[in-house]
């Protein structure tokens, strides 16, 4: 078994628990508007052709359905895209899913390649970043992603801290299970995601004229959701990468 099956093994695990979580799928209306607004002010105007790349269950290709773009979710895990399918049927929304690698997308073009917290667990997350850059030629790229680990010594504290808060009032688990040590040094990203080094490996990766937003309005909304406690703390500071 190689490093992409284990990857593919743990998110088929996940999936029955992933959207218990408010982080991967909130469901307080302000905190759902907040990332609607973000995501419509990222993408091209609609309806435009979207590849979603590590779709999961759906988070932003949903959003994107929504807002009227033409969907196509694009991950490795069938569990986690058939929890997708079944979300937009249930909304009546069309997105088209696709079974396989971030570094195999659709060979047809996009207006726009998105992902949210796909990077990190990602081998190669530069040559992914290539092979969406060669099926959105004109296209735009939309990064959306959160700062974590140990990349800001600040936000590692602050997100132990939070973590410590969430397990003492019993809120779900983010995951049924940790990647292992050896797994995490393997990935590049897998120690954590800094702003500066996503940049950087979008414009390597061939994407022109980067722009950095941070996701104020997202996080603002969901600490309203919080207890005492953990709204002090503060949520991961959110943001996205968008590129040409
Ligand atoms: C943290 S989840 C994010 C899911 C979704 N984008 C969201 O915002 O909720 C990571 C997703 O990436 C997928 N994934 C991980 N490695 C992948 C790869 N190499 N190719 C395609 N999908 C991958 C997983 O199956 C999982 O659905």
């Amino acid at each position: 078994m190689g490093i992409i099956d284990d990857i593919r093994r743990y998110w088929d695990e996940d999936a029955a628990t992933y959207d218990d979580s408010r982080q991967h799928r909130p469901t307080e209306p302000a905190v759902m508007a907040a990332w609607t607004a973000a995501v419509e002010a990222a993408l091209p105007r609609a309806p435009s052709e979207v590849l979603d790349c590590g779709a999961g269950t759906g988070f932003l290709s949903l959003i994107a359905a929504r807002l009227g773009h033409k969907v196509t979710a694009l991950d490795m895990s069938p569990e986690m895209l058939s929890r997708l399918r079944a979300r937009a049927a249930a909304e009546g929304l069309e997105v088209e899913t696709v079974i396989g690698p971030a570094t195999e997308p659709p060979g047809r073009d996009f207006d726009a390649v998105i992902e949210r917290h796909l990077l990190w667990t990602l081998p190669d997350p530069a040559g992914a970043l290539s092979s969406w850059r060669a099926v959105a030629p004109a296209g735009r790229l939309v990064l959306v992603e959160s700062v974590w680990g140990e990349v800001d010594p600040i936000e590692e504290l602050r997100g132990a801290a939070s973590r410590v808060l969430g397990r003492l009032r019993q809120a779900p688990p983010e995951h049924h299970a940790e990647y292992s040590d050896e797994l995490r040094s393997s990935l590049p990203l897998g120690r954590g995601t800094h702003p500066g080094t996503l940049v950087a490996l979008a414009v390597d990766a061939g994407w022109r004229t980067p722009r950095l937003r941070r996701l104020r309005d997202v996080e603002w909304a969901e600490r309203m959701t919080l207890p005492l406690g953990e709204r002090m703390v503060g949520t991961a500071p959110r943001f996205v990468v968008v590129a040409d």
